[in-house]
């Protein structure tokens, strides 16, 4: 799986974003160490604070099927490169404080960071 694949995974994704509130499709590709890849979306909620991000909703799918390693997670959405929330960022700095980021677009372009970049000095226990 090359980078390019994993973001053409995350805007295929993005697709089957839930943001009827926000109109603001955002698609999430998480490959894990054992190869597979796991996508997500934004999820939102009427009630506003129940909606979720889609990196989160990627990571969590994963961990959820009992994952634990995480190698790259590509996120996409309108605009120059689609930026991590503060949220997402400090979840990401939990279960894989070393994994690269690509930050996409619906073209496909998209500049590479790591989670420590995005969050130098993060809170843990
Ligand atoms: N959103 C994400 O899915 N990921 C981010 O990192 C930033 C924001 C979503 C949340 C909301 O559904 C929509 O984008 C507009 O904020």
């Amino acid at each position: 799986m090359d980078d390019r694949e994993l973001v053409g995974r995350a805007n295929e994704a993005r697709e089957l974003s839930y943001s009827p509130y926000s109109n603001f499709p955002v698609g999430a590709a998480l490959l894990c160490a054992d190869g597979t890849v796991v996508t997500g979306v934004n999820i939102e909620n009427a009630a506003y604070t129940p909606s979720v991000c889609a990196e989160r909703v990627a990571l969590f799918k994963a961990i959820s099927e009992g994952k634990r390693d995480f190698v790259k997670l590509a996120v996409t959405c309108e605009g120059d490169h689609c930026r991590p929330c503060g949220v997402c960022r400090q979840v990401m700095f939990e279960h894989a404080p070393d994994m690269v980021v690509l930050m996409a677009n619906p073209a496909g372009e998209y500049v590479q960071t790591t989670v420590r970049e995005l969050l130098p000095d993060g809170f843990s226990l």
